[in-house]
């Protein structure tokens, strides 16, 4: 009998070791989700077999009704409590101490309370459904500050107050707000990308944009005092003649405006006499005869330190030939009509410097910061360097960042482009990012639209022979809505060494770079092979689930999409440049990649 009794004992104990429940939530978490229910007022609900939401129990292992789990990690991705006759409010303080929580659905209940500012600690959460509840009052400010949101519907609530601005919850593809008390004017929105939106039966007032892209006056209606063109309710034209006092009183705010402008522009420019000057990075070129240790795109601000007196050593060389100075058409008015002069009296900043030339930032009294590309000893007939900008000027791609002017003189070029505020992808990828999550689909996003942008300019410089020469992720850059875009495309001479028919290869080798430094999160060093190098070795082992970014597989991107892109950038860094596949075949494949990806976010949301 006692045999009998330790050998259970034994063989539980065993079984305990060999069957380790995997990570399970911590504590904290868990008390803080059973608050969040408890607030929810789950009445009789809670009898439900199987409930869980107690504290004694794990929300994964024990399946709690409603939730779902990272399968890996064993941490909460899923809260779904639809139509359950919930009636309390939602403590989203508690609910967002669940950093892992992509989808919160509370849709169809009868929640009351307003949504607090804490909504926005709830950092990685994609897809957000409060709607049909009886929520009131305003909008918290820090909806915007939700980075990954991708849907959000509040649609059929007593919600009022002003929407705030979500212009920068770039990666937004849903917004449904109908059905509320909102008030004020329309924020901005990105209606190219949206899939769906909807405001219409609410108080909104002023004028809807001309562009509102597929959604038409459906998406409006309702709201008396909107007008616009969509709408039958039309916007009174301006007036257009302004009477004297009116001019008094704009000039009035044209001259405080200067003033404010000025002194933040001291202000900005002590601070920045302060910073320490920083390392230009490791940056990496893809092949021989290019630029190999020049670092920094057109807008890493990594070297702080005006250098004024360097900048003009071109002026002094090429002094009183303000006519060479091209300014191609430019979407940046300010920069219609710049002269050479304006850019060697304005302020200038070093950015980078490299072997082939530097990197300036510069301020010229346009007031459109600048970014000039000098680039010294190319050989290249004047002639020649002119046809090559107008053709890669006549060339437009949204994802290619234009070159606004250009100077040429036999010594050196300058190329001039407007200055990305928010640094590059090699940035973003490698430089900390105090709290910012760099997550799977920002990532996929960025991939595509370089594929894409890249496989359009080679199909139509083919015959110019003009590869993009130097791509690299410091290249790559982020608008100020954080898209991304591509500069100096062009602007290397494939050496004498290397056949041209190659030049288009050693783009695709260079983005397949770009990719494994995506997926890895490494920064590359002799021209990407190292990175290459070990990737396939870790491949070749099967332990391909080692190459990705920690950041990745705890954010639960798809492994599978993960893998699928990792061979896409395998093929591309092919070391045969023959057996590398072209540009637009690599752009098919991440754009289907990419769909997939969508689809799947889609179905998840159920
Ligand atoms: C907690 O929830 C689990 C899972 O539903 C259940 O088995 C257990 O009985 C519950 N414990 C308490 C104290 O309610
Ligand atoms: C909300 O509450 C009312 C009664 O207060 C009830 O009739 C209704 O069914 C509830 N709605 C939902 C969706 O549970
Ligand atoms: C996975 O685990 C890590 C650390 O154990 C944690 O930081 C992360 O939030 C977890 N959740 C997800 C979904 O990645």
């Amino acid at each position: 009998m006692c045999g009998i009794q330790s050998a259970v004992i034994v063989f539980c104990f065993v079984f305990v070791l060999l069957f380790p429940v995997g990570k399970t939530e911590t504590k904290d978490v868990v008390e803080a989700l059973v608050d969040f229910m408890e607030k929810l007022g789950p009445g009789s609900i809670q009898n439900t077999p199987n409930w869980g939401w107690n504290i004694s129990s794990d929300p994964c292992t024990s399946h709690w009704f409603g939730v779902k789990c990272d399968t890996t990690n064993q941490t909460v991705k899923n809260i779904v409590l639809e139509q359950i006759s919930l009636s309390g409010t939602v403590d989203f303080e508690s609910v967002c101490k669940e950093t892992s929580l992509l989808l919160l659905s509370l849709k169809f209940n009868n929640l009351t309370g307003s949504l607090p500012q804490e909504i926005s600690n709830c950092k990685r959460l994609r897809l957000l459904y409060l709607n049909g509840n009886h929520f009131s009052g305003d909008l918290p400010d820090s909806l915007p500050d939700l980075p990954n949101l991708l849907r959000i519907d509040i649609s059929n609530n007593e919600l009022s107050g002003k929407l705030p601005d979500m212009s920068r919850n770039t990666g937004l593809l849903t917004f449904l707000a109908q059905n509320n008390h909102l008030t004020g004017q329309l924020p901005n929105f990105n209606y190219d990308q949206l899939e769906s939106f909807d405001v219409s039966n609410n108080d909104f007032t002023g004028r809807i944009p001309d562009d509102t892209g597929r959604f038409g006056a459906k998406s409006f209606a309702g709201n008396p005092q909107l007008c616009g063109k969509e709408l039958s309710n039309a916007c009174q034209a301006k007036k257009k003649k302004k009477n004297l006092r009116d001019i008094v009183i704009y000039s009035g705010f044209a001259v405080l405006a200067l003033v404010i402008l000025v002194l933040t522009a001291i202000v900005f420019f002590k601070k920045r006499e302060n910073l320490e000057a920083a390392k230009i990075g490791s940056g990496s070129a893809m092949q021989k005869g290019v630029e190999s240790k020049e670092d920094g795109g057109v807008s890493s601000e990594s070297k702080a330190g005006k250098s004024r007196s360097e900048f003009s050593i071109t002026s002094a060389e090429n002094g009183g030939v303000s006519a060479s100075l091209v300014v191609l058409s430019s979407p940046v008015e300010a920069v219609n009509g710049l002269r050479f002069e304006d850019l060697l009296k304005a302020q200038a900043e070093l950015i980078a410097r490299g072997k082939h030339g530097s990197l300036y930032k510069v301020f010229p009294d346009c007031g459109v910061p600048l970014v000039v590309k000098r680039i010294k000893n190319w050989e290249i007939p004047r002639d020649e360097f002119k046809k090559r900008m107008e053709r890669i000027d006549q060339v437009k791609h949204p994802k290619v960042l234009p070159v606004v002017a250009y100077y040429c003189s036999k010594q050196e070029k300058l190329l001039v482009y407007e200055f990305q505020q928010n640094g590059s992808l090699f940035k973003l990828l490698h430089e900390s990012q105090d709290g910012h999550i760099f997550d799977w689909g920002s990532r996929l996003n960025i991939a595509c639209n370089t594929a894409q942008a890249l496989a359009f300019m080679h199909t139509e410089l083919k015959d110019d022979q003009i590869p993009h020469g130097n791509l690299k992720s410091s290249n790559i850059l982020l608008t100020k809505d954080m898209d991304s875009c591509m500069s100096e495309y062009g602007l290397m001479m494939v050496d004498n060494g290397s056949q041209n028919s190659n030049a288009f290869n050693v783009d695709v080798y260079a983005f397949g770079v770009v990719l494994l430094e995506l997926l890895t999160g490494k920064p590359v060093q002799s021209n990407g092979l190292d990175l290459a190098k070990w990737v396939n070795s870790v491949v070749k082992e099967e332990w391909t689930g080692e190459v990705f970014d920690k950041a990745l597989v705890v954010e639960g991107a798809s492994e599978e999409r993960m893998v699928g892109l990792l061979h896409i950038a395998l093929k591309c860094v092919n070391g045969s440049p023959d057996l590398r596949p072209g540009m637009d075949q690599v752009a098919t494949m991440i754009v289907c990649l990419k769909e997939e990806d969508e689809r799947s976010m889609a179905s998840s949301e159920i």
